[in-house]
């Protein structure tokens, strides 16, 4: 198979279309004797002939050691400079019952943006002090439900929220701990940050307005002000945006610290990872150390006491720890102006990773089943879908023997995969199996044919339908 597009091809090709990127892969990741993928300990062919495919696979050593290191740089960081802090995992990245588990065992207080992720977190026994509650537009239901459940603390993310979430508390009795979400006017991306006097978009209150709603929080009994919050972006590389976001922040924080104590500053989430070999996120202690610096510092100047700092990390816990199997249906040179491009069709698709549709995003993908001396080759990897923005990896580099049967391990799908996965097509979610030490559990039942058809109440016998079970039951 030969292939050649036209420009601009983005990935470099690689001398050896084989080789693991160490930072992209799971910690570990190798390829045994026989050329095949081992996560976790476990071989990937095995996994893929045990659960079928597509398959999400998660490394739970992984998972659990990236929570200690990030929970471990921000204590450090936090330290340094005489406060605390406390990391949150950002449940919407990928939520499910062993999830919260391996947080709750980590150290890690768990953040939730609806009732549903809420449910899950209470289900699998997180303590509710330690959760966070988000979303722009919570509903009364919901609101009520985490009064009711004493989560932790609220975010209010408006104005109308400040009373709807005070009657609620006031009317369970009880003084609910709330953050003010901010619009700091600094957007970040990757290796940018964009500072304006506003951001155009839902989230938060304006800068502009903290003080005055700050202290409109305060004037409610059932309310106890625990500070700003802020969430800048996703897949952020470096401190910059961070560092500026806390300083306008902290402007803010301390005229309402000089009224009255405000303990806390959330810098929300946003840290990144490498989705290819081309990406290179610091460290994640430099950028935890960078941030509680410039908090300290512009707490210096300003004159009030460092606060108490919180993050929300999603993708930076458990975005490297997954991987995504396929297996791959055809292999389809396309005629292109200018050369051929060359589609590698698998069975899965945007309905398992919207990302690639939705953002753009870059992959990693790698044949799992075997090596091959053969050249590497530039090609595209399609879903199954009725769409042919049905990308998974945009461009990549497999051997020029990719063919029909061979297994394909696509990189870093462990945040917003699962979490945004669909049923577009009436295709079944996939299963979610957790491996440790060449252990394979299922940690979220696939779903089969049957699932769907049995929501749908037009059909004659919707529970009587026969499909295969995908998945094992845990
Ligand atoms: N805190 C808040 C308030 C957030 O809105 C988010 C993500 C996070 C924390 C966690 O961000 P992380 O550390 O995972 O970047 N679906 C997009 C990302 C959306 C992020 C939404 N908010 C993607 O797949 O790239």
């Amino acid at each position: 198979m030969a292939s050649t597009v036209p420009d601009p091809v983005t990935r470099r090709a690689p001398a050896d279309a084989n080789a693991l990127a160490a930072a992209v892969w799971p910690q570990g990741a190798h390829r045994d004797a026989d050329g095949r993928l081992v996560v976790g300990g476990a071989d990937a062919s095995a996994l893929a002939a045990r659960f079928g495919t597509p398959l999400y696979v998660v490394d739970e050593a992984g998972v659990r050691a990236r929570a200690v290191e990030a929970k471990a740089a921000f204590d450090r960081a936090a330290a340094a400079v005489g406060t605390d802090v406390t990391v949150y995992y950002a449940g919407k990245a990928f939520l499910s019952g062993a999830v919260v588990r391996w947080m709750t065992e980590a150290g890690l207080a768990i953040d939730v943006c609806t009732g549903g992720e809420l449910a899950v977190a209470l289900a699998a026994g997180a303590d509710p002090a330690r959760i966070g509650f988000h979303g722009n537009n919570k509903s009364a239901d919901e609101i009520e439900r985490a009064v009711a459940a004493g989560v932790g603390t609220i975010i209010l993310d408006s104005e109308a929220e400040i009373a709807r979430v005070a009657d609620a508390a006031a009317n369970a009795g009880r003084v609910q701990r709330v953050r003010l979400r901010v619009n700091s006017g600094v957007h970040a991306s990757t290796h940018e940050f964009l500072a304006t006097a506003h951001e155009d978009q839902k989230f938060g209150v304006p800068l502009g307005r903290a003080v005055e709603l700050g202290t409109r929080i305060r004037s409610y009994a059932s309310l106890d002000l625990l500070g700003l919050h802020c969430h800048i972006g996703s897949q952020i590389f470096d401190a910059a945006g961070f560092a500026e976001s806390a300083e306008r922040l902290l402007a803010a924080h301390a005229e309402l610290a000089r009224i009255a104590p405000l303990p806390e500053l959330n810098l929300g989430g946003g840290l990144g990872i490498a989705y290819t070999e081309d990406d290179d996120p610091a460290p994640i202690d430099e950028l935890a150390e960078r941030i509680a610096q410039r908090v300290a510092e512009t707490s210096a100047a300003l004159g009030v006491p460092v606060p108490k700092l919180a993050f929300e990390l999603g993708r930076a816990i458990i975005g490297r720890a997954g991987i995504t199997l396929y297996t791959v249906g055809t292999v389809k040179p396309v005629p292109i102006d200018g050369g051929v491009r060359t589609y590698v069709s698998v069975d899965g698709g945007m309905s398992d990773n919207a990302r690639t549709a939705l953002y753009g995003a870059a992959y990693s993908a790698r044949v799992a089943s075997r090596t091959s001396d053969a050249p590497p080759a530039l090609v595209r990897v399609a879903g199954r879908h009725c769409e042919s923005g049905d990308i998974v990896v945009d461009q990549e580099y497999l051997p020029a023997d990719v063919a029909p049967g061979d297994l394909l391990a696509v990189a870093a799908t462990g945040a917003y995969c699962w979490s945004l996965s669909s049923n577009y097509n009436h295709t079944p979610r996939p299963a979610v199996v957790a491996v440790r030490d060449g252990d394979a559990r299922v940690i979220v039942r696939g779903e089969t044919e049957a699932d769907l058809l049995a929501r749908d109440l037009g059909l004659e016998a919707s529970d009587a339908v026969a499909a295969p079970v995908r998945g094992e039951t845990a």
